[in-house]
Formats: C-alpha cells, sequence, structure tokens
C-alpha cells in the first residue's frame, strides 16, 4: 500500500487549513486508517479540537527526547490516529530557530519514519502554518498532494501566485507532488465565473483546481459553539468530499 501524503497550506492566516486538515482526516479514516500531524507549533489548536491532552508531542520527536511512534496518539476517532504539537512550547525556542541543516537533517529523519509506516496508513495528512517557513520544504518534499487554500480576495490571489512563483513551481519538477487550489470561505453570492478565472491562471502555472467551499454563518456559529469536525450531512463535509473527489483520495 502505499501511503498518499497530504498537507494543507495557505499564503495568508486564517483561510481554514486547521478546519479542512481536521475535516479532510475525518472524512479519510471511513475509507482507511489515517495519521494527522499538527505541523503547526507557534499556533497549536487540535488539543482544543480533540479535547485531549497528551503527554508526548511532535516537538518531542523533533528536538530528539522521543520516538516518532511514540508521539502518535492512536484511536482518537477509529481509524484516525493523531500527532499533536506541544500547546506549552514556546515558540521562540529551537524548533521555529532551527537552521537549514538541521531541517535537513530532519527532512532525513521523516523519510526514514514514513517509509516504515507504508503499510500502516493509507493517508497522511499534515496541518501546516501560513506563508513561507523552513519546514514547508520538508512538507514539499515529503508529501505527494497539497491543498492551497485562499479566500477569494485579490490579494490572497495576488500572494498564493507569489507562493505559487517562489516555491510551487521551483519544487514541482523535482518532486512528485500535485498541488491543487482550494477557495475557502466564498461568500454565497455567485462568485463561479471569478473563482474559474482566477483557477485558470494557477492552472497556467501548474496547479489544479479542487473546488470551493462557502463562507457559511453557520459553519462559523457552530465553531464558535466548539464543533470543528462536522457530520458527514453537513455543508462543510459535502463540499470537502468533492475536494476528496478531485483529489481521487
Ligand atoms: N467555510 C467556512 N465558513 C465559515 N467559517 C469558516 C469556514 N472555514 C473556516 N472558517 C472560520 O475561519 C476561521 C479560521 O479557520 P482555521 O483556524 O481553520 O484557519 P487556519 O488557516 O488554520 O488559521 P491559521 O493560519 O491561524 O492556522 C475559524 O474561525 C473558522 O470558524
Ligand atoms: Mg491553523
Amino acid at each position: 500500500m502505499t501511503t498518499e501524503k497530504i498537507f494543507v497550506h495557505s499564503y495568508k492566516g486564517g483561510t481554514g487549513k486547521t478546519t479542512v486538515a481536521v475535516n479532510l482526516a475525518s472524512i479519510l479514516s471511513q475509507k482507511g486508517r489515517v495519521l494527522l500531524i499538527e505541523n503547526d507549533f507557534s499556533m497549536p489548536s487540535f488539543y482544543n479540537i480533540f479535547k485531549h491532552d497528551p503527554d508526548t508531542f511532535f516537538n518531542n520527536y523533533l528536538n530528539g527526547s522521543g520516538n516518532f511512534k511514540d508521539v502518535i496518539v492512536p484511536n482518537i476517532k477509529p481509524d484516525l490516529d493523531v500527532i499533536f504539537a506541544n500547546k506549552d512550547f514556546n515558540p521562540m525556542e529551537k524548533i521555529m530557530g532551527s537552521d537549514q541543516e538541521w531541517f535537513l537533517n530532519l527532512l532525513g529523519r521523516m523519510i526514514k519514519e514514513f517509509k516504515s509506516l507504508e503499510n500502516k496508513y493509507k493517508y497522511v495528512v499534515f496541518d501546516s502554518p501560513p506563508g513561507w517557513h523552513m519546514n514547508l520544504v520538508n512538507l514539499i518534499t515529503l508529501s505527494n498532494k497539497a491543498i492551497l487554500i485562499l479566500r477569494p480576495n485579490s490579494y490572497e490571489v495576488n500572494g498564493s501566485k507569489r507562493l505559487l512563483e517562489i516555491l510551487y513551481k521551483r519544487a514541482k519538477p523535482q518532486l512528485n507532488l500535485d498541488v491543487y487550489l482550494l477557495f475557502n470561505q466564498v461568500p454565497e453570492v455567485d462568485m463561479v465565473k471569478d473563482l474559474n478565472s482566477w483557477a485558470e491562471d494557477f492552472k497556467q502555472g501548474g496547479i489544479k483546481y479542487a473546488g470551493h467551499i462557502s463562507c457559511s454563518c453557520t459553519t462559523a456559529y457552530e465553531m464558535a459553539h466548539g464543533t470543528t469536525i462536522f457530520p458527514p450531512d453537513h455543508v462543510f463535509t459535502r463540499s470537502l468530499q468533492e475536494v476528496v473527489n478531485v483529489l481521487s483520495l
């Protein structure tokens, strides 16, 4: 079995990466075993989403004080294992301040870990922080699919194009990576023409179009009251299911 490794990313913060990552992991867990990794050390939120306070974290693996297998929290939901980032981590410490060599070394370690997990997981889903960071190079190298999320406005479109130029276009020819564009928080008015026209610009740069998720006040309200993983018949889940189909997951 080859593991599908997918990471979510965006140019700006607050686009919906974490919401997409956890719901994607939840949908995929209906089809096979999933490992969901919180790869955002500066603003961890999985502890809050899953109401779980583990003893070991991704941070422990990264700084050498824990084995990869030991930082996996098994069966958070059926067929869904999760690696948490430490909410008490001070972002000024080691990981954020590490140099290129450290990240390169980490990449080597992670490649080995994923080889040993090939038979265990059908999917690995990474959440990630916005914008450019060194760890992104590792995610790009480790993953075979990326979902680039943006809200439909010109500065996010232009910012994402910049990411395309400085990062994805350069990385793609060397790597086995398919990058998909996903609009989120799309106003519930007819924007299909705008979205298609923006998606066309990205297609020129080799980025595929995964579709869009509407901005729903009900979704925002439910999230304000602590729901982040939505049931199968929810509007967010249904839109994300279409993304799953486009990505052939
Ligand atoms: N389709 C949607 N409809 C309504 N609200 C949404 C939708 N998607 C995300 N949101 C809201 O947007 C906010 C940001 O979502 P989320 O935390 O997933 O973004 P993020 O990209 O992970 O942010 P960060 O860059 O800070 O990690 C949340 O408050 C969430 O409720
Ligand atoms: Mg997030």
